[in-house]
């Protein structure tokens, strides 16, 4: 059992606080935000991922706003804050740095300080180099998360790698020791590797969703379905089945920043790394085309009452950072639309033109044309003849190709899935 310390209790820290404090290890956990760690302590969870709140009632994890109470007498400390995106696109690393600066005077002298945040190529080198000032045998590794929202907590416990990134072999050993509770490969290897791995993941996942989304227009154009595509190009192993589902342009807290990252990385050294840009370029126009298709459609969205499903970036979490909804939603209002907004658990953020209403039906009451942003089951489940009678038009466009075309059709709606043209004669 060693003595941990987290430092940030947003998704990454929560879910590694809980996860270590499962293995059996003591956890602290430092949050600057003290509402935050009000509610943590009255046992509030304040992100939707299953089984957290159980895992954090059942164990004790001690919460304090005091990151150096937290980190005095560790053992490892976790860096779990964010690192959001500057204006540039590079990434912002003020709260590392106040991290690092909040544990200085009370980090023990052969404390390991693992790096979770997601940070630039060679940061977690410069870190060590910036606390070697003071701690003469400080260690700081890298070790990137892999995890998915809305499965976090199940990420963690069975984990596909897990990355370690140090010079130091004593210092990888006893971080791996640390994760011994789980059945998973460990690589080891240098801090540059470790992080530059965990861009490289995420930015080849955005890139292969980036393809299917301009290869779903590409079927769009000519007749072809999508669907039938991807089922033929997953069953090759070297392309394999998973992020292969199109949609209206990826989301969320990782991929759409750390694309973003390593690209302005790669152009600080000098190297324009194309695929990489058109990816991030090809994703700002994915987010927007299918208004493109509602105003053409409809002659025009200005005036136009579009009722939109699924505000989150995916199904199955409240998140909707970097949603593409929220940009498409952005794109109507800006084009003169009125848009009523149905999520079963996002919340819209205040904006005029837009109001968000508990049912999906009710949404749709009075609209001239429907959009699916987000691929909830319950759009997949949805009546279409309900839908039919409640809608003043008759357009569906299907961002996600959740709806079954030919019952939405029989119930005399007309449909624009992702991914799937009109038939040539
Ligand atoms: C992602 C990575 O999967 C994870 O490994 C990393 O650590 C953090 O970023 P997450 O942001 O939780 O996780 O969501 P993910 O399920 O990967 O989806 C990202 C975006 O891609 C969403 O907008 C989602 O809707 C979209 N997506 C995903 C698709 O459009 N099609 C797919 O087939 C898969």
């Amino acid at each position: 059992m060693a003595n941990i310390a987290v430092l940030g209790a947003g998704y990454v820290g929560l879910i590694q606080a809980a996860g270590l404090a499962e293995l059996g290890h003591r956890v602290a956990v430092g949050e600057r935000l003290a509402d935050r760690v009000d509610q943590l302590a009255r046992g509030v969870v304040p992100i939707a991922e299953p089984g957290v709140a159980e895992v954090l009632a059942s164990h004790e994890v001690r919460f304090t706003t005091d990151n150096a109470e937290a980190a005095a007498g560790a053992d490892i400390v976790f860096v779990a804050v964010p690192t959001p995106p500057s204006q540039d696109g590079s990434a912002d690393l003020t709260f590392v740095e106040a991290a690092i600066d909040s544990i200085v005077e009370v980090l023990a002298p052969d404390a390991v300080v693992a790096i979770k945040s997601t940070v630039p190529i060679g940061t977690t080198r410069r870190i060590r180099r910036y606390l070697r000032k003071s701690h003469p045998d400080a260690e700081v590794v890298s070790n990137p998360e892999f995890l998915r929202e809305g499965s976090a907590l199940a990420d963690f416990r069975s984990p596909d790698r897990i990355v370690i990134g140090s010079d130091s072999q004593g210092a990888a050993e006893r971080l791996a020791e640390v994760y011994s509770g789980l059945d998973a490969p460990i690589l080891t290897m240098g801090p540059e590797d470790a992080e530059a791995a965990k861009y490289a993941s995420n930015a080849f996942l955005a890139t292969k969703l980036a393809f299917v989304n301009d290869m779903a227009i590409l079927c769009e154009r000519t007749g072809a379905d999508i669907s039938q595509v991807t089922d033929a190009m997953g069953l090759d192993p070297r392309i394999g089945s998973h992020f292969l589902r199109p949609g209206p342009g990826f989301g969320g807290s990782c991929l759409p920043k750390d694309t973003s990252s390593l690209l302005s990385q790669a152009n600080a050294h000098g190297f324009a790394f194309p695929v990489l840009a058109n990816v991030v370029e090809a994703n700002r126009l994915h987010q927007r085309r299918f208004v493109a298709v509602l105003d053409r459609e409809l002659g025009g969205v200005d005036g136009k009452r579009i009722a939109v499903w699924g505000i989150a970036f995916k199904k199955d979490t409240d998140d909707i950072r970097d949603s593409a909804a929220i940009a498409m939603i952005d794109e109507l209002l800006r084009r003169g639309a009125t848009v009523v907004v149905h999520d079963p658990a996002a919340t819209l953020p205040d904006v005029e033109g837009a109001h968000q209403v508990a049912e999906a039906l009710e949404a749709a009451a009075g609209a001239d044309a429907l959009l699916i942003a987000t691929e909830w089951g319950q759009y997949a489940t949805a009546d279409p003849s309900a839908l039919g009678s409640a809608m003043a038009g008759t357009l569906v466009v299907d961002a996600r190709g959740v709806i079954d075309v030919g019952a939405f059709e029989a119930a005399g709606l007309s449909c624009i899935p992702v991914g799937r043209g009109p038939k040539k004669e």
